[in-house]
């Protein structure tokens, strides 16, 4: 196997999360990695909404950081929230110093958009709905001229390597046919959710929870993988990933409503602003019970719609359907994974040498149910914080090595399997026999492609789901509808280091 050795980090993922700790390990040098060319295939380019920071005169980050806790069901860590809040102007005012070019106001302020459960508007948003992409662009442009940073843009990470202590030194990874050993002072994954493990998401579906399963392979430890955000409304239109109708939508007014024009959440407009996991669940019974979900932007958004929303229209189009002459079918999607590597504000983990941000990390800022607008955030400014860390660490890649864990294979055919039946048994609605169902599905596809990652991040959100016998924030259980008075986490340990260790040579 052909074999690097770096004097600086490797950052695994070339998303919002992965670039923005890319760019802080200067001027130490880096080396990112990504399975595909940077700005395809991670969530944060397709993002529509926008960065949620305190920045209209009327707000500030103890009110967000409370925004966020009142969100997230219980098990938000208000300190990690308060971190992330205190971050906001900032990390915006850093991007656009990059170049992304966020809407301003006629005063030259940054525009700020509502969404649902923020108590103000405060969505820093791009080109309407076309944030993600725009921000993404202007750091993908910083990383390209960065002189201290290489960039793989057709890498695919397959496992961490250890030492005998139990420290993360480097990553096993695939390029071009081949595997190549890469060996580092600190490893960073930006890896991304998992979207990709369900039939219906509004994310790249590469994305399985690859990161999360190799991650805990190598011993850290993970937490709450049973809480996926389903977003209310993704464009129901058949096509895979599903394109999303941005909650700015219902923010400007846009209404939901059944076959029949009946309001699925109430006359009261600001209804449809609830949380994500409420409004996701009414979306997901009108639909069961066959009433159908519909988006109606017509009276509150009209003709601008084409203008504003210009992704949304797009997409709307594409599929012979004008939402300036009817509403929108809408069905809940998986979005986001609020569970993760657990992982602190400045990305440390529990494994020495291994740090994770963006969406594959659970720091505390989500709980159980993220507050919409808050990752692009998070990935930016704990991405930063994270790779300012990494770039800290000093090698210690020179000893023994355990063998690294490599998982089989997913066919086509047993991936389609899977993504069925995570939509069915482990959405937005779970109950016992249905995850019991999923469980003997991932037992099965196991026995073909033993240790595939999908199929370890399926189990984990699958087992812990099962467990969690209450409904807190994203996990609604039909059988257990009652959320328990105290909130707890579920921390999965790491796979602990083996007995006797294998070793490779030094
Ligand atoms: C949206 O624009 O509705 C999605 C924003 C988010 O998921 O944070």
């Amino acid at each position: 196997m052909r074999r690097v050795a770096l004097d600086g980090p490797l950052i695994v993922g070339g998303g919002l999360a992965g670039l923005s700790a890319a760019l802080e390990c200067a001027p130490r040098k880096a080396l990112l990695i990504t399975p595909a060319p940077l700005l395809d295939a991670c969530s944060s380019a397709w993002a529509q909404g926008g960065m949620a920071a305190a920045l209209a005169e009327a707000d500030s980050p103890a009110l967000h950081a409370a925004d966020t806790v009142a969100a997230g069901g219980g098990l938000v860590d208000g300190a990690a929230a308060r971190a992330l809040t205190d971050r906001g102007a900032e990390t915006v005012a850093w991007l656009a110093g990059l170049g992304a070019p966020f809407d301003r106001d006629a005063h030259g302020r940054f525009a700020v958009s509502r969404e649902a459960a923020h108590a103000v508007a405060r969505v820093a948003r791009v080109g309407g709905d076309g944030a993600g992409r725009a921000i993404l662009s202007a750091l993908v442009v910083a990383a390209r001229a960065a002189e201290h940073l290489d960039i793989w843009e057709d890498a695919r990470l397959l496992a961490l390597i250890r030492a005998d202590s139990g420290r993360v030194v480097g990553a096993v990874v695939e390029r071009g046919g081949r595997r190549v050993e890469i060996l580092a002072p600190a490893v960073v994954l930006a890896t991304g959710g998992i979207g990709g493990l369900y039939a219906v998401t509004t994310t790249p579906a590469a994305l399985k929870g690859e990161g999360l399963a190799i991650a805990q392979a190598a011993g850290a430890d993970i937490l709450d993988p049973e809480f996926v955000q389903f977003h209310p409304t993704a464009l129901d239109i058949g096509r895979d990933p599903a394109p999303l109708a941005t909650e700015a939508l219902r923010g400007e007014g846009a209404r939901l409503v059944d076959r029949d024009g009946g309001f699925l959440l109430g006359a009261d407009a600001e209804a449809d602003l609830a949380p994500r996991d409420q409004v996701a669940r009414a979306v997901h019974r009108a639909v069961t019970e066959g009433r159908g979900a519909f988006l109606d932007t017509r009276r509150a958004i009209g003709d601008r719609v084409a203008r504003d929303f210009p992704a949304l229209f797009a997409a709307a189009m594409s599929a012979g359907i004008d939402p300036r002459v009817s509403p929108l079918p809408v069905a809940p999607a998986a979005h986001y994974h609020m569970g993760g590597i657990a992982a602190d504000t400045d990305g440390r983990t529990s494994v020495a040498g291994l740090f994770a941000v963006g969406e594959c990390a659970a720091t505390g800022v989500h709980g159980a149910n993220r507050l919409a607008s808050n990752s692009l955030l998070e990935a930016a400014a704990f991405g930063r914080r994270a790779g300012r860390v990494a770039a800290t660490e000093v090698a210690a890649a020179n000893g023994p090595r355990l063998a690294p864990h490599i998982g089989a294979e997913l066919t086509a055919a047993a991936l389609a399997q899977l993504r069925q039946g995570m939509s069915r048994w482990a959405g937005v609605e779970r109950d016992a026999s249905g995850l019991g169902r999923l469980i003997d599905l991932i037992d099965r596809l196991d026995a073909d492609a033993p240790g595939a990652p999908a199929l370890a991040a399926a189990r984990m959100v699958a087992e812990a789901a099962l467990e969690r016998r209450e409904s807190r924030g994203g996990h609604a259980r039909s059988d257990f509808p009652d959320t328990n008075s105290e909130a707890r986490h579920t921390r999965l340990t790491g796979a602990p280091l083996p007995a006797i260790p294998k070793k490779t040579a030094a």
